[in-house]
Formats: C-alpha cells, sequence, structure tokens
C-alpha cells in the first residue's frame, strides 16, 4: 500500500515536470516567434516616404505569413530633428528592439546613430532608407544598410521623358517655336542626394539628347505641394506664358505647380518624379506629362526583409541584390501620360 503510494507520488512529480517542461518551451518559442523593428521617419506627411511606409508594413504581414514570425513595427516621427532621431533611436536600442530602420534627417551625419546601434557589445541591425548616408557611415561597423532608388538614373529617365514627349509633341511643347525650351525648376531639399542629382542631370540629359533649354528660374521647395504652388505663382507673375517646362524633382512639387496652373489659362509642360498615387492620377489625366516610378513598393519589401532577416538569423536572404556588400537599388521605370495631346 505505501509502496503504492509512492509511486503515485513519484508519477506526479514527473507529469508536473513535464507540464512545466512543455509549458517552458512553448513560451521560449513564443518569445523567438516575435520580433520588434523600430522605425524613425525624418517628418511626417512626406507622400513618398509615406508609400514606402504602408509597403513596410504589408512586408510585415507578408513576412509573418511565410515564417510565422510576427514582426511588431513601432514608428516615430523625428519632425525634423536630427537629435530628436538620435534619441528616438537610443530608445529603441535600450529597449532591445530587434532592428531599427532610419529615414534620416540630416545625411552628412548618421555616424552617431550608427554608433548607438552598438549596445553591450552587440550590433544591432540599423537599415537606412531613401535618405542616403555617405559610404563611410554606413561602413563604420557590420549590419548597417541602405535601400533606395539611383538618385542619377531617376533624372536621367526624367530628361529622356522631357526629349520622348518634345519629339512628339513639339509644338505644344515649345510654345513659342524659337527652338528652345524655356523652362523653371522645382527643386527638392537642399543636400539631398536625390535633388542634386535630379536637378544636374535631368538637364544635362536633356541638352545631351540635343533639345536646348533656357532657364527662367530656380529655386527650392523642399519636396512640399504647396511651398512649390507658391514658387509657381511668383514665376507665373513674373514670366506668365513664356513658361513652357516646369522640371520637378518630385511629384508633390509638380502637383503644387499644376494646383496653380490650373487657375490660369496657361499651358506648361509638367514633369515629376515619384509615381506617388496622386502623381500617377494626374499623370492619367494628362495634367502631369511624366513621371518616374520610384518603387516605393521595392524599397519597403527590401527595408522591412533586411531588417527581420538579420534580427531573426544576423544574415540576408540570398534573394536580395545587394550592390557594394551593403547598398539595395531598386530599378526604376519612366511613365509618360498617355492622355497628351
Ligand atoms: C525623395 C522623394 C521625395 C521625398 C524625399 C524625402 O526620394 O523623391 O518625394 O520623399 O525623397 O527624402
Amino acid at each position: 500500500m505505501r509502496n503504492r503510494k509512492r509511486s503515485y507520488n513519484f508519477i506526479s512529480v514527473i507529469l508536473v515536470f513535464l507540464m512545466v517542461s512543455i509549458w517552458f518551451y512553448f513560451d521560449q518559442e513564443q518569445q523567438t516567434k516575435s520580433i520588434q523593428i523600430g522605425v524613425s521617419l525624418y517628418l511626417e506627411n512626406d507622400t513618398f516616404v509615406e508609400k514606402i511606409l504602408s509597403a513596410m508594413e504589408q512586408e510585415a504581414l507578408n513576412y509573418e505569413e511565410e515564417t510565422g514570425v510576427n514582426v511588431i513595427l513601432n514608428v516615430s516621427v523625428a519632425n525634423g530633428s536630427q537629435r530628436t532621431q538620435n534619441e528616438q533611436v537610443k530608445r529603441y536600442v535600450e529597449m532591445g528592439y530587434d532592428a531599427i530602420c532610419v529615414n534620416l534627417v540630416d545625411r552628412t551625419n548618421a555616424a552617431a546613430i550608427v554608433d548607438l546601434g552598438v549596445f553591450e557589445g552587440e550590433d544591432v541591425p540599423i537599415v537606412f532608407f531613401n535618405r542616403e548616408p555617405v559610404a563611410e557611415d554606413i561602413m563604420r561597423r557590420d549590419m548597417v544598410y541602405y535601400v533606395g532608388s539611383d538618385a542619377k538614373q531617376s533624372a536621367v529617365l526624367q530628361g529622356q521623358a522631357v526629349v520622348e514627349c518634345y519629339q512628339n509633341y513639339p509644338k505644344l511643347m515649345d510654345k513659342n517655336g524659337d527652338g528652345v525650351l524655356q523652362y523653371v525648376m522645382l527643386e527638392g531639399e537642399m543636400g539631398h542626394q536625390d535633388a542634386i542629382m535630379r536637378s544636374d542631370y535631368s538637364l544635362q540629359t536633356i541638352v545631351n539628347m540635343g533639345v536646348p533649354l533656357h532657364k527662367l528660374a530656380s529655386e527650392t521647395a523642399d519636396w512640399n505641394r504647396k511651398r512649390a504652388s507658391d514658387l509657381m505663382e511668383q514665376w507665373i507673375e513674373s514670366y506668365g506664358d513664356d513658361i513652357e517646362l516646369v522640371l520637378c524633382n518630385n511629384d508633390d512639387m509638380a502637383l503644387g505647380a499644376l494646383d496653380i496652373l490650373s487657375k490660369t489659362s496657361i499651358k506648361a509642360a509638367v514633369f515629376g518624379i515619384d509615381a506617388t498615387d496622386v502623381g500617377i492620377q494626374a499623370l492619367d489625366e494628362g495634367a502631369l506629362w511624366a513621371t518616374v516610378d520610384c518603387n516605393s513598393k521595392e524599397q519597403g519589401q527590401a527595408v522591412l526583409r533586411i531588417a527581420a532577416d538579420l534580427a531573426m538569423k544576423g544574415s540576408l536572404s540570398d534573394k536580395l541584390e545587394l550592390t557594394q556588400q551593403r547598398y539595395v537599388r531598386v530599378p526604376l521605370i519612366k511613365k509618360i501620360s498617355t492622355s497628351l495631346g
């Protein structure tokens, strides 16, 4: 009788032990099946950056479906302050986030963020996107990557689109028939790699392809639709119908120019870059002559994949095409309106 009781006790102990082990095992499993990714954006309400963010959110869901890993994205906005952004990154690191995606405020100033991402001797993965840091900062340590588009290529494609439209609609574009296109240019934020390259190479491409240009005015409108429409209003007052071509470093500024042009009887050919939803709508309506699709979808997908893979495995999947070991540059496509003429 005593022996029987003893063996019952023994079995109960074993059962409790097994249950605790199983609970512990599943709890561990649960813990590794969830990763936290911190995102810091340079500004709120940037149409193109928001498109990249939506693609990241969608890709987080895809990743979860494919791998069973729950990806938690926490997004903060730096409101144009590098100091605020550094604090946000520091907080993510201290809270044990598995990876951090940074849309830099000041592209010349990434070293501090790269260094902040080393925690207790471990490299926290950092993926910069859209606003390209200088190469030395990317190469400062392991686990640092950049995803973006090739700024020069977007400019060349814009230039080619202008020349193609000119060849197809010479009279519509060259309103005074002098064989030269009188242009104004709305430039992005000063010092931004895309603004610098797009302004230079778009003009160079047009001229090199044999279409003479004459500059009436050019100014930065910080990627911003309202600022662009204010500038365009001034230029219309100064140059009126002489404006034949409006070259814009992005779609939002092109739409700003169109906001004002549509209130006048002046016709000018307006060109953007980005292919945002509003940009594509204007293209379909024939208001925007052309844009360049900078592939926000693939940008967002790549950012999320790099961050999640590094967080989960410490290495990247072979599917990702890297250039110079640390860069993903997405393919771009020129889009010309089919509603012109
Ligand atoms: C550019 C884009 C702009 C703006 C900017 C912000 O690539 O064309 O619309 O989003 O990035 O960094």
